[in-house]
């Protein structure tokens, strides 16, 4: 029998669909019903909820339009599991989302296998273009929740006072044979951009969100971005030189969150008596083994203040995509199962390339906004992207809890400029 191209892409989306199904589920697998409960902070949501809220997102904008005959699991789902989605129905506070002991995690996961059906039948019929562009939109959808849950879960964790580790066992990691990796002072090294006129955005090939489109030119002046991200022990230099405690340094409104926050430090990272521990999805572990891994869970305000510490500044969106485009999408990424930020491998080797994806992702200079010319999806799904368009900065390279096949060059994440809890850090751009 002949297999024809629209049928071989047909099977190529279901096992896509099935292999992201599989591993929201296998990040779960250590957890028990209680942790899946907990919604540490504002930011966050349980992993139960992302368990329904993934399922619902197949049943709302795939099933229940392509199809035919579809029988919703539970009538109440639809409103209950919608996240933000004004034009499709009510739906909860977000807060209110740690409250939902009912309904059960059986019958979470029996919805999960129910829409699972769903779309594995309309894939087995044949789905119409417009189907089959949803269904690649909620596999994408699905692995950033992935990202979410893992972020949740860690702040989950460091809220418990019993520091729960979420992943135990051995590491195959340099840093457990050689914990003391050298002084990360006065190791970076730039390279160098001429600029001119370049084209941002999506290419058109493969997948992308609604906020990567059009592709437009942009003018770049020269610029010179370092090879690797800031690292711990640089951190801490910011820190051991007063960086929390001199307004100069902080924008306004940063300032004014150091102080309201009382920070002095990343989130995660913990003194105890006067030494700095950092928690990690793995526990915790000395500062010192991580001096020449990337500094991660800070927030705008602070990427921003070191730079300037540092005699330097943050790239533009533009400016990093202009580094990473034409690089193969490799790094610390969920993939590599390590869970945490690595040492930088400039640092380990010696290697002269930059590294773009994954460990953390990096604050830019830029402003979330659409580009010239950007029209949201059709309909409720124009909410996906385009209504946070305002007082949020884009993040750009992924981390090490991104899946692999989730993140590209023109990939841009958005997050308000005090938010600290997922893994952002910091990448020097020469003033
Ligand atoms: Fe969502």
């Amino acid at each position: 029998m002949r297999i024809t191209g629209a049928e071989s892409a047909q099977v190529e989306l279901g096992a896509r669909f099935g292999t992201a199904r599989q591993r929201t589920l296998e990040l779960c697998a250590g957890l028990s019903a209680e942790d899946m409960m907990v919604q540490s902070c504002p930011e966050a949501s349980p992993a139960k909820w992302h368990l329904a809220h993934t399922a619902w997102f197949f049943e709302s904008f795939v099933l229940r339009e392509f199809l035919p005959g579809y029988r919703l699991f539970n009538a109440d789902f639809p409103w209950l599991f919608n996240s933000y989605y004004e034009g499709f129905s009510a739906f909860p506070e977000k807060r209110l989302r740690a409250v939902f002991a009912r309904p059960a995690l059986d019958e979470i996961l029996r919805y999960r296998e129910h829409v699972n059906e769903g779309v594995e039948r309309l894939l087995e019929v044949g789905a119409e273009q417009e189907a089959r562009r949803r269904i690649e939109l909620g596999v994408n959808h699905e692995e950033q929740h992935q990202e979410l849950l893992l972020t949740d879960i860690l702040h989950a964790f460091y809220t418990n006072p019993l520091r729960p580790v979420y992943a135990s066992g051995e590491l195959d990691n340099p840093r457990h044979e050689n914990p003391v990796l050298g002084s990360p002072k006065g190791s970076v090294s730039y390279q160098q951009f001429e600029g001119g006129l370049r084209e941002v955005g999506s290419s058109g090939e493969g997948f992308c969100f609604d906020n990567e489109l059009p592709r437009h030119r942009v003018w770049l002046g020269p610029f010179a971005m370092a090879r690797r991200l800031v690292t711990c022990g640089e951190f801490a230099e910011f820190m051991a030189d007063g960086g929390y405690s001199r307004p100069e340094l902080w924008l306004s409104a940063g300032w004014n969150t150091v102080k309201s926050n009382g920070w002095r430090a990343p989130l995660y990272w913990m003194n105890e008596g006067g030494e700095w521990n950092v928690f990690t999805l793995r526990g915790e572990f000395p500062l010192k083994e991580l001096e020449t891994a990337p500094v991660s869970h800070v927030s705008f305000y602070e990427a921003d203040a070191y730079a300037r510490w540092a005699g330097q500044r943050l790239p533009t969106e533009f400016e990093w995509e202009t580094a990473a485009e034409g690089q193969p999408v490799e790094g610390n990424l969920l993939d590599s199962g390590l869970l945490m930020p690595s040492p930088c491998k400039e640092l380990l080797q010696n290697e002269h390339g930059t590294e773009c994806f994954g460990d953390c992702w990096v604050w830019t200079a830029s402003a979330y906004l659409g580009y010239p010319g950007f029209r949201p999806l059709k309909g409720a799904l124009g909410e996906y992207n385009g209504k946070f368009m305002s007082g949020q900065m884009v993040l750009r390279g992924g981390s090490c809890v991104t899946p692999a096949a989730h993140i590209r060059a023109s990939y841009r994440n958005f997050f308000a400029p005090e938010t600290r809890w997922q893994f952002s850090g910091i990448r020097l751009t020469s003033l």
